[in-house]
């Protein structure tokens, strides 16, 4: 039966088969060493001239680079080898000779590596990246799923918008206009409704000409969603979860991590609760930082750098101004020039990765702001219906997958978040 490196630990002192891709090899004219990988791990192949059939030591000698075979062996513990084993080969079997294979041990551009991402992803860093990134989904997913919440899917095609009308990417459904969607949460306030608390967990879609180290056109968002949850509330939930995930990334990624470098003392101090400042306090900070900042304006990139940089966790900056938010945010009761926000701006420079919000469940209030984002009320009846029937308190937020990807893993920029990026100019493979 077949193994994989992964598994290599409940088998020491045994003969096991595996499939594999050789990376990298030398020889020393009497031994070979290849560097095999399956996926789940990687191994040392050992090849002795004197112990296997010249057949098979010549078969070791043809393999070039990602060429692919199986290979038996006897699983042998080694302190020195990063798996912590060794496999001393027995017999092999080229399933293929790889061609010259593009993407060499050495330094590549950017531009060269992207365009051979459907390779790229073997590498033993992109791996890394991507196990963290399905660790962090299930971590997400398993704590969600534990506190109550259930799994909702929104649609993808949708007749409206949700964060605005100047990013939406525009189709045609059959004869009528369709969008990609920005965010499931306009139907996961639904949803919130019919199941209490919900999260979805999809691809969003944003037509922005932003070509920044934290922007995708395509990104994935989880979007929980829970009714009779305040504002509060909501802040709570929000710090629990980035806790979680972060303490489970650093407990079933250890491996991961060291191959990417990162510092992990700085994630051990990601416990809840985080620090929290409101939007005027962060403007004080600002203006008393030299910087100039008016009241009113939204915060970019350097400012919310420059305002998370005092912390070593993640930061809630709470109660935007109303007008530089989206239409469905609960005004504060006290202060309706402010609304009941937060946005969680993460250390170390890696900025928003979540936005959420009390909801508006007043429907007047509601068609007034219909009115005032010049939102057609028709396509939205069915959202005022959520206020017309049984209206609640309900808050909910989106984290974005990708950037607390790169923050987690300690990456300069988002494209190496995703299996198959979608950036300004670039959509291929
Ligand atoms: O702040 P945003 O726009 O919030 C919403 O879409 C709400 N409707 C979510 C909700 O309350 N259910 O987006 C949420 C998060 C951001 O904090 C950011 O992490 C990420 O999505 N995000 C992006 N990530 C990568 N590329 C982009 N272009 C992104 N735009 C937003
Ligand atoms: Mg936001």
């Amino acid at each position: 039966m077949i193994t994989t490196i992964a598994k290599l630990n409940e088998h020491i002192g045994e003969e096991v088969k595996l499939g594999v891709w050789m990376y990298n090899k030398r020889s020393s004219g009497k031994i070979q060493f290849l560097q095999l990988r399956d996926g789940s791990g990687t191994v040392q192949g050992v090849l002795v001239k004197n112990q296997v059939d010249t057949k098979i030591w010549d078969n070791a000698k043809s393999l070039t680079q990602e060429s692919s075979l199986y290979v038996w062996g006897k699983v042998r513990e080694d302190d020195r080898a990063p798996s912590g084993f060794e496999l001393d080969v027995t017999n092999l079997e080229v399933i293929h000779i790889a061609q010259e294979y593009p993407i060499a041990n050495k330094e590549h551009g950017v531009d060269f590596l992207l365009d051979h991402r459907h390779l790229w992803i073997r590498s033993e860093r992109q791996r890394a990246i991507l196990k963290i990134r399905a660790e962090i989904i299930r971590s997400i997913q398993s704590f969600l799923d534990k506190d109550g919440f259930s799994l909702v899917d929104p649609p993808v095609l949708t007749p409206s918008s949700c964060e605005g009308t100047t990013n939406l990417f525009h189709t045609k459904y059959f004869e009528e206009d369709a969008y990609l969607t920005q965010s499931g949460q306009l139907y996961m306030e639904a949803a919130a409704m019919a199941l209490g608390r919900v999260y979805s967990f999809g691809p969003t879609f944003r037509a922005e000409k932003s070509k920044t180290r934290r922007h995708l056109i395509e990104f994935w968002m989880i979007e929980p969603e829970m009714a009779f949850v305040d504002h509060e509330g909501n802040l709570e939930i929000q710090e629990k979860l980035i806790e979680h995930v972060v303490q489970s990334v650093l407990e079933n990624c250890k491996l991961e991590l060291k191959v990417l470098g990162r510092d992990t003392s700085k994630l051990e101090k990601i416990k809840a609760p985080f620090p929290r400042i409101t939007y005027d306090e962060a403007v004080d900070i600002l203006q008393k930082a030299g910087v100039d900042f008016t009241w009113g304006d939204d915060f970019g990139a350097p400012h919310e750098t420059l305002l998370a940089e005092a912390f070593d966790r993640p930061l809630f900056i709470t109660e935007y101004p109303t007008g530089i938010k989206a239409f469905y945010m609960k005004p504060n009761p006290n202060r309706p020039e402010v609304v009941l926000c937060a946005d969680m701006i993460a250390p170390e420079g890696y900025g928003e990765i979540i936005g959420g919000s009390q909801r508006i469940d007043d429907p007047e209030l509601l068609e007034q702001r219909f009115q005032e984002h010049e939102l057609p009320a028709k396509d939205y009846a069915w959202y005022m219906d959520l206020r017309r029937y049984g209206t609640v308190p309900h808050s909910g937020f989106g984290l974005g997958l990708e950037r607390t990807v790169a923050w987690i893993c300690g990456l300069d920029h988002v494209r190496e978040t995703i299996p198959f990026p979608r950036m300004l100019n670039r959509m291929y493979p």
